[in-house]
């Protein structure tokens, strides 16, 4: 049996990523964000929510475009401070000793310390309410080397990864079960 709880937010979990922008005085800044997301293949396209409140929502409206850094559990402590603290008010790659590196396509700062950093344009924004939901096309993806494949293929074995729990939890990522387009297919052959 399940009962309902009303028109609360459900999708358990949420990927964890960190925006990073440059402010109009190219201060470098950072901000968690789990309503974020892919949303398209072609062109390659990730979408994230962001409150007006927030730093990082200005900059991203200024300079129209952003950086994805995906975190490693290993980061964990630096990826909920940048969810707590503003780069209104502090500078929050000096407090977490993490290294901003400049992307090589767009004017963005990328997380040399973080496993995979992407590199997006603004496509589009779209108000919903409490938070605009910004469509950013990636541009450029950037990788950890040590999980990278001889054939390119990205090893998710070895980025180490979290997820957000909407309870306000971070998880590890658990084992692998099975090949995606494949285990299902059993009940086809059926
Ligand atoms: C785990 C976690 C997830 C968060 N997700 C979002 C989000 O999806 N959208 C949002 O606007 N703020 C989110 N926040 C809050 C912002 O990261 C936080 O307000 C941050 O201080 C904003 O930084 P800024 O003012 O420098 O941009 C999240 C915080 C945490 C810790």
């Amino acid at each position: 049996m399940k009962k309902n709880i009303g028109p609360k937010l459900g999708v358990y979990p949420t990927p964890v990523v960190v925006v990073g922008t440059y402010d109009t005085t190219g201060k470098p800044n950072l901000a968690t964000l789990a309503w974020a997301g892919v949303c398209c293949s072609e062109p390659p396209s990730v979408q994230i929510s962001i409150r007006k409140s927030r730093y990082s929502h200005g900059a991203i409206m200024e300079r129209k475009v952003f950086s994805v850094n995906v975190p490693s559990s290993k980061y964990l402590l630096e990826t909920d401070y940048v969810g707590i603290a503003s780069g209104k008010d502090v500078d929050k790659f000096a407090v977490t000793k993490l290294t901003s590196v400049p992307g090589g396509t767009l004017e963005v700062p990328l997380v040399r310390e973080f496993p995979i950093s992407m590199e997006c344009r603004l496509t589009h924004t779209l108000e919903l309410g409490s938070h605009d939901l910004f469509v950013g096309e990636i541009l450029a993806c950037w990788v950890a080397e040590e999980a990278l494949e001889a054939t390119g293929k990205v090893n998710s074995r070895k980025l180490d990864l979290m997820a957000f729990m909407l309870s306000g939890e971070y998880f590890g990522i658990g084992d692998f079960l099975a090949t995606s387009h494949s285990v299902g297919k059993k009940l086809i052959e059926k």
